[in-house]
């Protein structure tokens, strides 16, 4: 019998792929914990040598510690129902033989409907006119209220050109934008520009879909902010830690650039409080993936991987 850690709630449907091997007898679930407590990083490195998977989310750190002890038990398997993977130290997995696993390429279109969304609420201040709104602000119509940046006919730039960074410039291109993108291996498409800064420059919309980690922390400094126009949106779909958050809120607050449409952050869930007060800034709780079937979809991903593994296959989609 093996046994495979879920550490929390997941969507309906999650335990598809795992169904026939826990009817057979051949594994057992365990976890997540009464009332979806989240397992501390203790009661992690406890439980991982005692499991051949654990079935992770991107709030649970699983560190070199947690895959010490992992592999010094039974432990070949962390699935990380997300497609980043920035909170599992998984070079450590790999230089101790722990497979890690993400859920590429089902979320793709709807992340980027949450990055569409952002660029069109932040080009066109719908959060600023609502919050109005709703607080009883509204006096009526009035030419000269709450006038933003049209989308259509704008630039695009896109930062990254995976699979969400396509699914985005699909959208946009319904919309008439001219989408340039930029990423470290030309991409041999139309639109790609080799110098970061120079997307930064003449983008109207310049929109974020790097993996997170080491390699693209603050990719989005004060000094690449400062080249924005100041008629210039950033959205954020990506990681947080991305953009340098204290040079955003402050290029925001000095009006050096336009908006932004934020949906990940540096300390989640803490937000910078500069960047909470900022005008003319959507920011959402990291939805980005968050539509019922999207996230059932990603669960099952992740199920179906450690499936494989406890029947000694290996998965497809292993990072
Ligand atoms: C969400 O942020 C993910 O990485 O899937």
């Amino acid at each position: 019998m093996q046994r495979v850690l879920v550490t929390r709630v997941l969507p309906a449907g999650w335990d598809a792929p795992l169904r026939p091997l826990v009817d057979r007898g051949l594994v057992e679930i365990v976890g997540p914990q009464p009332n979806d407590e989240p397992y501390s990083h203790s009661q992690l490195c406890e439980l991982a040598p005692t499991v051949s998977a654990v079935v992770s989310l991107l709030t649970d750190r699983i560190d070199e510690s947690v895959l010490d002890a992992g592999a010094s038990g039974s432990l070949r398997l962390v699935a990380n129902v997300a497609v980043g993977y920035d909170n599992i130290a998984w070079r450590h997995a790999h230089s101790l033989g722990v497979l890690v696993s993400n859920t590429p390429g089902v979320l793709d279109d709807t992340t980027a409907d949450t990055a569409f969304m952002l660029m069109l609420s932040a080009c066109r201040l719908a959060s600023e006119a609502e919050r109005d709104l709703r607080a009883g602000h509204w006096n009526g119509w009035g030419i000269n209220q709450y006038l933003g940046r049209d989308v259509f006919g704008s630039q695009l730039g896109l930062v990254g050109y995976g699979r969400i960074g396509k699914a985005m410039e699909r959208r946009a291109r319904g919309f008439d934008m001219k989408v340039v993108h930029h990423c470290r291996t030309p991409s041999g498409a139309p639109g790609f520009i080799e110098d970061l800064d120079e997307l930064m420059a003449t983008s109207d919309v310049v929109s974020l879909h790097v993996p997170g980690g080491a390699d693209t922390h603050h990719l989005i400094d004060a000094r690449r902010l400062a080249l924005m126009k100041s008629s210039a949106v950033l959205v954020n779909t990506a990681r947080g830690p991305v953009v340098d958050e204290s040079a955003l809120a402050e290029a925001l607050h000095s009006g050096r650039m336009f908006g932004a449409g934020i949906d990940v952050y540096e300390q989640e869930p803490v937000v910078h409080p500069r960047l909470l007060t900022a005008p003319r800034t959507v920011l959402l709780p990291h939805v980005g993936s968050g539509s019922h079937a999207t996230r059932s979809k990603m669960a099952q991903l992740a199920t179906s991987a450690v499936a494989a593994v406890v029947q000694g296959e290996t998965p497809t989609n292993v990072i």
